[in-house]
């Protein structure tokens, strides 16, 4: 899909089908909606009035062939109050629209900037524009070989971004790249996500970092492969590849851009199959357990961002470390048991009393190599416990963390990204939990009344050697099975992407204050 700036007139716009918005409550028409309803005679004004149409946050008023107007289709999109707008609704503004138009079978589409230069920075207008319509027009179809022509049909080839004649297209231009950037690596780590778990095994997700570093002089990669693993003492990551015919790796990329202002580290989970081992999941469980790898493509997704980004001329600057944990945990003679004692790379012990508590596992030991790098901040990205759905449900990650500093910037991040989080206790309380009587740790409580959510942070929390450090729980909203948010599909979402590039962001900005 090609973006193409122009300023034609809105009367004068050719396309298939053409967006304007409207705020919830505006007495008249204005903007590009005025010029509409102007155009049309009053017809945009005639349907507000009859209250077809309010302008509700994401409603959508279309009118077919509108007298007046040289385009098919009229899509008005509500942006809810002016007061409330945000950059996140000019985002979803553009999934939606996107979707409609393809509903409506157009091939070209043309749509203003939602809020450019009145409630938004036109460049950051822009750029919501962008990361809207790409995001909001994902399907992944590539195994669908009968629809495939219904498909294509419904495929949108171009998009006009009308600027106003006054505005400044540098900015507008500027945005748009970085949204696309942006779009690109979110709209590749989904098909990473969803592609089946025999396509996607851990070496694949070693190759695909691989890639991405192809893409910038600035990232480098270390593959530790099993026999570096063995040699350097990774047994918690090994102990759960043990009943897997694949291969572990622990993935690690390095970004490191001129001047950085500090460092990161990006811990992601990477199972690309998650059996559930010897405590072998229901059929119905383990349905989409393809995507207990989306911490891994979370991370894949922001070092593609930032690969993208820096090739544009919008480098983030600061030097950022990504480590995947990558792995099968399936079952054979060889699986891991429970009753097992593993021996982790920090030196802790952990008895197994679940294998299917694999994540956690495997995150001890990929959480101990990124402390070797000392990074000044560790976030970790897990689809980890189906217990953060059952708190959050899935438009939520559950946020937890050991550092107050490091906890607001995530929050801010996520108020900003529209990528909703929501911060659960690393309660002391709890903390006893842990205790095994045989090993330094155990894998879960033994107490059905321990919540799970919050034993997987403060599990994890023993591994993190004390640095600030954020675990973005993603078992939720990293798989969608309803539409919740027009910016993300049925299926992978990229949750986290848009969080910890905003996250990286706000760390740049702080260093700088
Ligand atoms: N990968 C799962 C968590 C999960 C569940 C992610 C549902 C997405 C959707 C994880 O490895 C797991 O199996 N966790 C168990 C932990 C339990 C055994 C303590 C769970 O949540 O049921
Ligand atoms: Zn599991
Ligand atoms: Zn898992």
């Amino acid at each position: 899909m090609e973006l193409i700036i122009t300023q034609t007139d809105i009367t004068q716009i050719k396309a298939d089908a053409l967006v304007v918005n409207l705020f919830e409550g505006a007495a008249e028409p204005t903007g590009a909606a005025g010029a509409a309803n102007t155009a049309t005679n009053g017809l945009v004004k005639t349907h507000i009035a009859n209250h077809e149409f309010e302008g509700k946050p994401l409603d959508t008023l279309v009118l077919h062939s509108p007298a007046g107007l040289k385009t098919k289709h009229l899509i008005i999109i509500g942006l809810g109050k002016a007061e409330e707008f945000t950059a996140v609704i000019a985002r979803q503004a553009a999934a939606k629209s996107i979707q409609k138009a393809r509903e409506l079978k157009a091939k070209t589409l043309a749509t203003i900037v939602h809020g450019a230069g009145e409630q938004l920075d036109s460049t950051l207008a822009s750029q919501m524009l962008a990361e809207g319509l790409l995001l909001g027009s994902y399907q992944f179809s590539r195994y669908k070989t009968k629809d495939k022509a219904k498909l294509d049909k419904q495929t949108i080839e171009s998009v006009a971004i009308i600027a106003s004649p006054i505005e400044n297209l540098t900015s507008i231009e500027t945005g748009l790249a970085k949204g696309e950037a942006i779009a690109t690596a979110i709209l590749n780590a989904r098909d990473i996500i969803n592609e089946p778990p025999s396509k996607i095994r851990p070496i694949h997700l070693a190759r695909a970092a691989e890639e991405i570093a192809r893409l910038s002089k600035q990232i480098k990669t270390t593959i530790l492969d099993e026999a570096t693993l063995k040699k350097e003492g990774y047994a918690a990551l090994l102990a759960v590849a043990s009943g897997s015919d694949e291969k572990p790796y622990l993935i690690h990329l390095h970004y490191r851009p001129a001047n950085p202002k500090g460092s990161v580290a990006l811990i992601g989970k990477g199972v690309t199959f998650d059996s559930g081992g010897l405590g072998i999941k229901g059929w119905n469980e383990m349905l989409s357990m393809k995507a207990d790898m989306a911490g891994g493509g979370t991370v894949l997704g922001i070092f593609q961002a930032l690969a993208e980004l820096e090739s544009i001329g919008q480098p983030i600057p600061i030097e950022v470390h990504g480590v995947i944990a990558a792995t099968e945990n399936m079952i054979s003679g060889k699986a891991l048991r429970p009753d097992d004692i593993i021996e982790t790379k920090s030196g802790k012990t952990i008895e197994i009393l679940h294998t299917d508590a694999e994540g956690r596992l495997i995150l001890s030991d990929a959480l101990t190599y990124a402390t070797h790098f000392r990074p000044d901040y560790m976030l970790d990205f897990a689809t980890l416990t189906g217990a953060a759905i059952r708190a959050l449900g899935r438009a939520y990650a559950a946020v937890m963390g050991n550092n107050p500093t490091l906890m607001n910037v995530v929050k801010q991040a996520s108020a900003e990204s529209g990528e909703l989080a929501w911060e659960l206790p690393l309660a002391k309380e709890y903390q006893k939990y842990l205790e095994s009587p045989v090993a330094d740790l155990q894998n879960i409580a033994s107490n059905d009344n321990a919540p799970g959510a919050i034993f997987g942070g403060l599990f994890l929390q023993e591994f993190v050697a004390e640095r600030p450090w954020v675990h973005v729980d993603i078992a939720g909203p990293a798989w969608q099975t309803e539409e919740m948010n027009p910016v993300y599909p049925k299926g992978a979402s990229g949750f986290g992407i848009l969080l910890g590039l905003r996250v990286l962001e706000l760390l740049v900005q702080k260093a700088k204050d």
